[in-house]
């Protein structure tokens, strides 16, 4: 199975999936890293693990559309059969969604459907919630509205900051998502409506 990592920031996402790959806990192969953002740091992870990259930047294209489709172009040349968003700060379109409809990961760091949006760290902190972590969910065109594969509950402890948190949420992201691309891998996602089982 070949993937696609789409990445916009630090990438440590992105590390953890190549990581994976590289003890076989992830049984694919990571063809193509893309990315709308020249110097993030993610791009520099796949050019040292010897990833291909596809740089794409928004002033030349036309339209949100062909943006999309030239992106959608390379991965159909890269054979690509599941596409990982880690960070990557675009919405798809819908056109695009369809193309690989339930075949497009996302990782969210609260817990859906609470704290949707950029800032779901500081949004959950801010509110004072208890308990929060990441979701790992399939794409759809409702923002962060997919159906959950996997949710990985963290306690907000009394001395934690924004930053402590954020690094907690980040060290349990780094685990759950490559499970849940494994998962995937493995054919043992089946989606019922809303519901994802896993098999
Ligand atoms: C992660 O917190 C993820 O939940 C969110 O974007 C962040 C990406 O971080 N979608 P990184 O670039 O993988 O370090």
């Amino acid at each position: 199975m070949n993937i696609a990592v789409f990445c916009s920031g630090s990438g440590t996402n992105l590390q953890a999936i190549i990581d994976a790959e590289k003890r076989g806990h992830i049984k694919a192969v990571i063809k193509i890293v893309v990315s709308d953002v020249p110097d993030c740091y993610a791009l520099i992870r796949a050019k040292k693990a010897g990833i291909k990259i596809l740089l794409v930047e928004k002033g030349n294209f036309k339209s949100k559309d062909e943006f999309d489709r030239y992106i959608l172009d390379n991965l159909k040349n890269e054979k690509i059969d599941l596409i990982v968003l880690a960070g990557y700060m675009r919405l798809l379109t819908g056109a695009f969604i369809n193309e690989y409809k339930n075949k497009i990961l996302n990782i969210h760091p609260a817990l859906l459907p609470s704290f949707k949006g950029t800032h779901g760290i500081r949004d959950a902190f801010s509110y004072g919630v208890k308990v929060t972590g990441p979701t790992v969910h399939f794409v759809t065109e409702d923002m962060d509205a997919g159906p959950i594969v996997l949710q990985a509950p963290i306690m907000v402890r009394e001395d934690d900051t924004e930053s402590t948190l954020g690094e907690a949420i980040h060290a349990e992201e780094h685990k759950v998502y490559p499970r849940a691309i494994q998962l995937f891998i493995e054919g043992r996602l089946k989606i019922e409506g809303r519901k994802v089982k896993i098999i």
